[in-house]
């Protein structure tokens, strides 16, 4: 695990502009001072993310909302109790000092309070707020674990390895409006969560029409490999040498390898371990992989997203 003492290290780091990539309870995230605009420039440069893309800002007290944020909202703060830290992003009207590379150009800030010990040391050692997208190549599947962030970022300053995360998937991402809130990006908080908080929603998912989420691509997540969902569709393909990514509830033959979202068909633990195995997956010798769907209740919703994103060059 890490110390201290290399907590702080890191935090020295980013004070004098580096980037580190953290642990957080949902992926990787590759930090730089969200305050500091060629940090974060970096980060940009590191990911090859397009600069359309915004960032969520990372903090370790709410305290910070009146710094990056330019109105107090009730909602956020009955958010806050509920789920922070915790894997919820909260789009809100930006402050002047949030510096306009992190949010893309947007009046709007991103902002969330990581779950994990070690992310919010570093904040708090750092002693500013951390702009960090997860720490992946831009496109690619993101990071639950350092060595998946050592596999695809070379030019970065340091790697704090917490072991594997918790939530194996990035956080829901809600943008509140007057009268409700929108959800931008499916995550373990689901809908149903936010509504006994705040009753109002105008949409239960995204609706291109009414919001454009940057960022929100419809391919995303990507294996190197080609990535199928399992369907009728691919009954007579040749699987011999080919990898079954199984949720345990449909029997499987002829494959190549086999690895288990779940066994037991537990959507949290598939959650968990979807970016992981299409890691392992990617690196190993099958020559494709076929994925079978979850169910689209509760956070079945967010795996299924990120699985359509992974697979969107080789959907039906
Ligand atoms: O769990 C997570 O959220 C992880 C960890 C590291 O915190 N971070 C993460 O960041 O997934 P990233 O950059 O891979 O995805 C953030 C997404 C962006 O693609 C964008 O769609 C949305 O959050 N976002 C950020 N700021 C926004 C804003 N001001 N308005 C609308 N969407 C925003
Ligand atoms: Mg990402």
């Amino acid at each position: 695990m890490v110390s201290e003492q290399e907590i702080r290290k890191a935090a020295e780091l980013i004070k004098q502009g580096g980037l580190v990539a953290f642990p957080t309870e949902t992926v990787y995230g590759l930090g730089a001072d969200a305050l500091n605009p060629p940090a974060v420039a970096r980060i940009f440069e590191a990911k090859e993310r397009p600069s359309f893309d915004p960032l969520i800002v990372h903090i370790a007290s709410t305290e910070s909302l009146d710094l990056l944020t330019a109105e107090h909202d009730e909602r956020v703060i009955r958010l806050a109790e509920k789920f922070w830290p915790g894997p919820l992003t909260i789009v809100l009207p930006k402050s002047k000092i949030v510096p306009d590379i992190v949010t893309s150009g947007l009046n709007s800030v991103g902002i969330r309070m990581p779950d994990n010990e070690i992310a919010l040391d570093l904040i708090r050692f750092s002693g500013c707020p951390i702009a960090a997208p997860s720490a992946n190549k831009f496109g690619r599947i993101s990071p639950t674990k350092a060595s998946h962030v050592r596999k695809q970022l070379h030019d970065i300053d340091c790697i704090l390895d917490g072991g594997p995360t918790r939530v194996g998937i990035e956080s829901t991402v809600i943008e509140l409006h007057s009268d409700g809130f929108v959800i931008l990006r499916q995550g373990i908080i689901t809908m149903q969560q936010l509504q006994e908080i705040i009753p109002h929603s105008f949409t239960a998912t995204i609706n291109k029409e009414i919001i454009s989420a940057p960022g929100n691509l419809e391919s995303h997540y990507s294996p190197v490999k080609p990535l199928y969902i399992w369907g009728e569709h691919l009954k007579d393909m040749d699987t011999k040498n080919a990898a079954f990514l199984s949720f345990g509830t449909i029997p499987v033959q002829k494959y190549k390898t086999i690895e288990y979202l779940s066994r037991k068909a537990d959507l949290y633990e598939a959650a968990a371990n979807l970016f992981e195995k299409l890691h392992l997956l990617e690196d190993s010798d099958v020559e494709f992989i076929v994925a079978e769907a979850v169910p689209e209740t509760g956070i079945g919703i967010a795996i299924m997203d990120r699985l359509r994103k992974a697979a969107h060059q080789y959907l039906p």
